[in-house]
């Protein structure tokens, strides 16, 4: 077979070239032979030394699970694209129709994707005040702790005892570009501190409350384990500590009750500050029913609301959305 012959220091740079112009052949190993690398090509390229080897094959590695997967045909299309990863857990919503098949899919997650070490079943919805879910073992080790890596923090938690979700890590991101050095943030809602911790790393103090001891656990480790001095976990209900602190931010993520806290975020914010609100909205009006319970809310303590942001932060369910809202308010 044709190959390309370099010395191994060029090795990286001839590989993407070969790639760029399309002639690198795939399913062959790449062979190291004293001090030099040689390539499988399918025809001839200038520039460099070509000469005649014999490659050994290699099986391409699939790129999902669904080629890998043993499921009868007729199934087939109903399988996940998707899943989430939390650390090396994967968590997959199994239809219906391919429950008996779930230990089969989570073999192949684990086959495809060699970072995964658990893969687990969504076993209900997100319910309760700790908003947790149950889980199903599929397939792989049998624990459910984990250390997730996100927007450059380490964040360790147990999937099956606190809320989490990795599809949050874009909105983190742009409220930690919106905070500010010198700000004090109280994070309302702050399970596992994925919010606190990333603000903390700018901000002067955050206080991060929550009513799951679980989550306020692994919140204080989270805080040794990133190296932070600023963060005061609390543990217990938001309704206690609201008002107790003088916050330039503060953060309601609780999408299916914040409504509910509106008033606490309220009294918690200084005279100009900013409130970070989460609601779930249908598709036709997105907004309108938290914007009105925000004003009406503020009309009642005497306060002054401005809208800064409205948006859309992800899908929910099928024609419902996650969305913020940003407010200044005024005392
Ligand atoms: C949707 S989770 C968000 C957690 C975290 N901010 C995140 O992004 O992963 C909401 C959290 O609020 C907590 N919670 C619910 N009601 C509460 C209350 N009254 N006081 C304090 N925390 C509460 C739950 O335990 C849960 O951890």
């Amino acid at each position: 077979m044709l190959a390309v012959r370099v010395p191994r220091k060029e090795a990286e740079k001839t590989r993407r070239k070969l790639m760029e112009l399309g002639v690198l052949a795939r399913g062959y190993a790449v062979k190291r032979e004293a001090g030099f690398v040689l390539f499988p090509v399918t025809e001839p390229v200038e520039g460099f030394q070509l000469i005649e080897t014999d490659f050994k094959r290699v099986e391409p590695r699939p790129h999902s699970y669904r080629e890998v997967v043993e499921v009868p045909e007729s199934l087939r299309r109903l399988l996940p694209g998707s899943f989430d990863v939390i650390g090396d857990v994967a968590i997959v919503e199994i239809p219906e129709e391919l429950k008996g098949y779930g230990r089969a899919i989570g073999e192949a997650i684990l086959r495809v994707h060699r970072h995964i070490k658990v893969v687990l079943a969504k076993g209900g919805n997100v319910s309760g005040e700790y908003r947790v879910r149950k889980l199903l073992h599929l397939a792989g080790e049998r624990r459910t702790e984990t250390l997730h890596r996100e927007n450059g923090i380490r964040l360790k938690l147990d999937v099956t005892r606190v809320y989490f979700s990795p599809r949050l890590a874009t909105e983190r991101m742009r409220i930690f570009r919106k905070s500010r050095p010198g700000e004090v943030v109280f994070d309302m809602f702050a399970g596992v501190g994925p919010y606190s911790i990333l603000l903390a790393k700018k901000v002067k103090l955050v206080f991060a409350c929550d009513l799951n001891p679980w989550a306020v656990r692994y919140l204080e480790e989270n805080v040794r384990l990133n190296r932070l001095n600023n963060v005061v976990p609390v543990l217990g209900d938001v309704r206690k500590v609201a008002g107790k602190v003088v916050a330039d931010r503060v953060i309601m993520n609780l999408p299916k009750f914040a409504g509910r806290f509106l008033r606490e975020a309220m009294l918690s914010v200084r005279d100009g500050g900013v409130v970070h609100y989460y609601g779930f909205g249908p598709e036709e009006d997105l907004f309108s029913e938290h914007e009105e319970r925000i004003r009406a809310t503020a009309e009642e303590l005497g306060f002054g609301v401005e809208v800064l942001e409205r948006r859309k932060v992800r899908p929910y369910a099928p024609r419902q959305f996650n969305v913020a809202i940003d407010f200044r308010v005024w005392k």
